[in-house]
């Protein structure tokens, strides 16, 4: 014998935890939550396309140092023709003083700790 009402019951219960994460964010409101960095640059543009800074930030990081490091060259010519010095304590930092609120927000969502600062200069900021 089975009970028709019992796997109704259970059918249902099975698609809500099925679909729970949908109705969470729907509940939540927050489907696409992002950390929310705070830019506060005096200037429009950074040194390359938003969305690419986005993502590319650690490897443009990586080829800067390897630049200076190895090769001894500090220009980089971004894709619009202008040029800036290839430092992250000088050109990043100095556009992007609220490390706290800025790096560090998207950093401590992401759980990552990069660790340069041992070494390179972080950006005095008032507290
Ligand atoms: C000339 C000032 C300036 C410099 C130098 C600069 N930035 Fe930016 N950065 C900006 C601005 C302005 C934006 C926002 C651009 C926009 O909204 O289109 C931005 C955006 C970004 C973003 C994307 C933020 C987000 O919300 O997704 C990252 C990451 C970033 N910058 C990292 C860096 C790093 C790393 C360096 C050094 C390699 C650097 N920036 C150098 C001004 C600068
Ligand atoms: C929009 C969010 C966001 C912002 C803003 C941001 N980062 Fe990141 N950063 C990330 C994420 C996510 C990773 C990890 C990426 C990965 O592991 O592939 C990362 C990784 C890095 C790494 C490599 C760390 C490692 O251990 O591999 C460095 C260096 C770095 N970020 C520097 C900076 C600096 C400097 C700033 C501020 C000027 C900054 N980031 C702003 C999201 C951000
Ligand atoms: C053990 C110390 C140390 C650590 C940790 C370190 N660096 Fe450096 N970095 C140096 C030294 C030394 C130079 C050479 C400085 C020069 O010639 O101007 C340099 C140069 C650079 C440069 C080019 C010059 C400049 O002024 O910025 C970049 C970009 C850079 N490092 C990025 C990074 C990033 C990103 C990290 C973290 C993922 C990191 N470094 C971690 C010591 C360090």
């Amino acid at each position: 014998m089975y009970d028709g009402g019992k796997i109704v019951a259970g059918l249902v219960v099975f698609l809500a935890v099925v679909t729970s994460p949908i109705w969470y964010n729907v509940v939540a409101g927050k489907a696409e939550y992002r950390p929310d960095p705070k830019i506060v640059s005096q200037e429009k543009q950074c040194v390359a396309p938003k969305a690419w800074m986005t993502a590319m930030h650690m490897t443009l990081l990586n080829s800067w140092r390897d630049s200076v490091v190895r090769e001894d060259n500090r220009v980089y010519v971004a894709a619009n023709g202008k040029t800036y010095n290839m430092s992250l304590s000088k050109t990043c930092m100095q556009c992007h003083p609220n490390k706290s609120e800025f790096c560090d927000r998207c950093h401590n969502y992401a759980s990552v700790n990069p660790y340069c600062w041992d070494c390179h200069v972080e950006p005095k900021e008032k507290k």
